[in-house]
């Protein structure tokens, strides 16, 4: 018996309570859009720029938001308020809604909401010491990767693969120039330089990606957003990943090759440790 409390469509329940029509889009064509958002001491994190993709994303397929930005923050306060973990990850889901089975739009039609609350876990220190395998695969998603969908076929078969294969991330391929993992944005140090590629619809505009990128700014450390090639990964002196959970997460080896020797590097670090200097800020600034 699971009661954690979930919200659907405007009321708080317990989980095993929520239901959900089996002609719900989501269910049907995973027709629908998602945010993870990390809450660190009870703090929700950066909210305003996860709604704002949240909102990127509901126009983008044409899904009208269902909530004013006032009572997102209102619902998703509560539903952090009724859970006694101090650091969790929420999760929003937001389908067309529920329909005759159609591929087209129906005309009338409310969307489906959902959110829970789950503990959140993040790579801790010894993970982050030891670093992890990744391997390369051709990104084989769609052309609207900028869009957070729930539709994750792709993501989730390559992300299989890199487990199949003992890695804990798939990094993507596309026309030879490296997009992103399948749940995680990439960043590589050559020559003292940290690039990340630039927002595209290749890729997802990470929220954590944007602050490692504004942190490294106000620490004078050289961070460019620029492309780069399946060849340059490979002759990277550090690699690393970033997501809401993963924070910063050092790529020690790539297929067979051993990065730089196969210990995330300095950049990596330095960067990791300004990281969790800006979320014990946050944690300290409660209101
Ligand atoms: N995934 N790129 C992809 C394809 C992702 O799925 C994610 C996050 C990111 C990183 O975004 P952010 O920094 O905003 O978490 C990049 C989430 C965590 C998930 O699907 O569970």
């Amino acid at each position: 018996m699971n009661n954690s409390i979930v919200y659907l469509n405007g009321e708080f329940m317990p989980i095993d309570e929520a239901k959900v029509s089996v002609l719900d889009r989501g269910f049907l064509f995973g027709d629908g859009v998602y945010e993870v958002i990390p809450v660190y001491g009870k703090q929700i994190f950066r909210l305003d720029e996860h709604l704002d993709r949240l909102a990127n994303s509901l126009a983008a397929v044409r899904i009208p938001n269902p909530c004013s930005e006032s009572a997102w923050k209102k619902n998703l306060s509560q539903i952090v308020k009724k859970h006694d973990v101090q650091d969790q990850s929420i999760y929003v889901q937001v389908s067309r809604g529920v329909a005759p089975r159609d591929h087209v739009f129906p005309d009338k039609i409310t969307p489906t909401v959902f959110m829970m609350s789950n503990p959140l876990q993040v790579t801790d220190l010894n993970t982050f010491n030891k670093g992890v395998k990744a391997i390369t695969l051709d990104d084989i998603r769609w052309q609207y990767c900028n869009i957070k969908a729930i539709t994750l076929l792709p993501n989730i078969l390559l992300k299989q693969t890199a487990k199949d294969e003992g890695a804990l991330e798939a990094i993507l391929v596309r026309d030879g120039e490296v997009t992103e993992g399948s749940a995680s944005n990439i960043f590589i140090v050559i020559d003292g330089i940290i690039k990340t590629p630039p927002k595209s619809s290749r890729l997802l505009p990470g929220i954590t990606r944007d602050l490692i990128v504004e942190l490294a700014t106000k620490n004078n450390i050289n961070c460019i957003e620029s492309n780069f090639s399946r060849t340059e990964l490979s002759a990277a002196d550090e690699i690393w990943l970033t997501s809401s959970t993963k924070e910063v997460l050092p790529i020690v080896q790539l297929n067979d090759e051993v990065i730089a020797d196969g210990k995330p590097g300095p950049i990596s670090r330095n960067m990791y440790e300004i990281f969790q200097a800006y979320k014990t800020e946050i944690k300290q600034h409660k209101d």
